[in-house]
């Protein structure tokens, strides 16, 4: 028997089977919810269960403390009802009309950004095309039937490939193989498009993109997806990593610089290499917002990369820089090293 679940603040229903998360049944009935991972290791889909009871799946204690679920929270994504509920959690427009398809695709380039960066091209087949908002990712399928989430890299305008930027991470299945076997021509399947980490555009904010390593990937699809349309918001875009290497386009975001008004880029080191010769800013990136930036309250933050520094960035400019909690946007790049801390 199903059950019914009521989103407190639009009043807006849908029906969840017992043994289905609440995200899965609101995504199946077009009822867009906020998520990232879908494994519970992020805690983007955090909300409150208002009335009711669930049953909630082991995930990360970083997504979702013991205090948190005493108060009524839950990870929407792995939390099953065990009857009706009535929870609160901001709505997603916009993501429902986009078709989520699985397909092949050939790897149609493959190049070294920086020594443990690639950027990966994938064509797909003739007839078919992704459609997507900058700033959602796509699923790899590996032969496991495991799965590996990586964010497009360009704006979904843009004719050719769809271009991946792929950190390697050393012990990993999909990106050992990725930097050890890969070759050009090689074919992958993936599912996609995922995720609600996508420019919100009924917005005039301005906007801080804050960016840790490879989290450039989604953030450089969001600039150039707002390029395109014209928007004429400031953008404010600090990226960060340990060394220089980290910051694998920097020609691009300083071009972006030159050629786009209100633009500015500020590039932030956390452990130079001598040869680095760094005389910029240091520390961490998100750290540098705060010291250029104070008062966030009048900003829209897209923040995306390590969950560490997403984590830390949600909590200081919320708590302490007031800015205000719906107001936050991020993708956490979680792997199966944010998986083990299980409650
Ligand atoms: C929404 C989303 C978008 C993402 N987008 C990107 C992107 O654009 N670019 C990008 O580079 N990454 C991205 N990621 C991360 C990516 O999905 C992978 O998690 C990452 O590339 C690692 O995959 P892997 O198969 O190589 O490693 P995994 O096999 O998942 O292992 C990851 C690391 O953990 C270690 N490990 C695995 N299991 C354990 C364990 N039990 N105990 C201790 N250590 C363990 C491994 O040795 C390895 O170092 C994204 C993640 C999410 C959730
Ligand atoms: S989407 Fe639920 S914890 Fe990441």
């Amino acid at each position: 028997m199903a059950f019914n679940v009521t989103l407190r603040q639009s009043g807006r229903q849908f029906q969840a089977e017992p043994d289905e998360s609440v995200l899965l049944a609101a995504q199946r009935q077009g009822v867009g919810l906020p998520y990232s991972c879908k494994n519970g290791a992020c805690g983007s889909c955090k909300g409150t269960i208002v009335s009711g009871e669930i049953e909630q799946a082991s995930h990360s204690s970083s997504a979702l403390s013991n205090d948190e679920r005493d108060r009524g929270m839950a990870l929407l994504c792995c939390a099953t009802p065990k009857g009706d509920l009535v929870i609160d959690v901001r709505e997603v427009a916009g993501i429902g009309d986009i078709p989520v398809k699985k397909v092949p695709c050939r790897v149609s380039g493959l190049e070294r950004k920086a020594t443990d960066v690639a950027e990966l091209k994938l064509q797909l087949p003739a007839n078919e095309r992704l459609q997507y908002l900058a700033g959602q990712y796509i699923e790899f399928i590996l032969k496991d039937g495991k799965r590996r989430s990586y964010s497009m890299a360009n704006a979904p305008h843009h004719e050719g490939p769809v271009e991946l930027h792929v950190r390697h991470m050393p012990g990993g299945t999909f990106t050992d193989h990725v930097f050890n076997a890969m070759k050009e021509r090689d074919i992958l399947r993936f599912e996609g498009p995922f995720g609600t980490f996508f420019l919100r555009e009924d917005s005039e904010k301005p906007i801080v993109l804050l960016a840790s390593g490879t989290g450039f990937a989604p953030i450089k699809a969001i600039i150039e997806h707002a390029l395109f349309k014209g928007l004429d918001r400031p953008m404010k875009l600090y990226w960060g990593g340990r060394c220089k290497q980290d910051l694998y386009m920097m020609e691009l975001a300083e071009r972006w610089v030159k050629d786009v008004q209100n633009f500015s880029f500020v590039p932030v080191l956390s452990e130079p290499d001598a040869d680095d010769a760094w005389t910029g800013r240091m520390g961490f990136v998100h750290r540098a917002v705060i010291e250029d930036l104070p008062d966030l309250s009048a900003y829209q933050v897209y923040a995306c990369g390590a969950p560490v520094m997403v984590e830390s960035a949600h909590r200081d400019f919320t708590s302490y820089h007031r800015l205000p909690e719906g107001e936050f946007y991020a993708d956490s790049f979680t792997s199966g090293a944010d998986i083990v801390n299980q409650v």
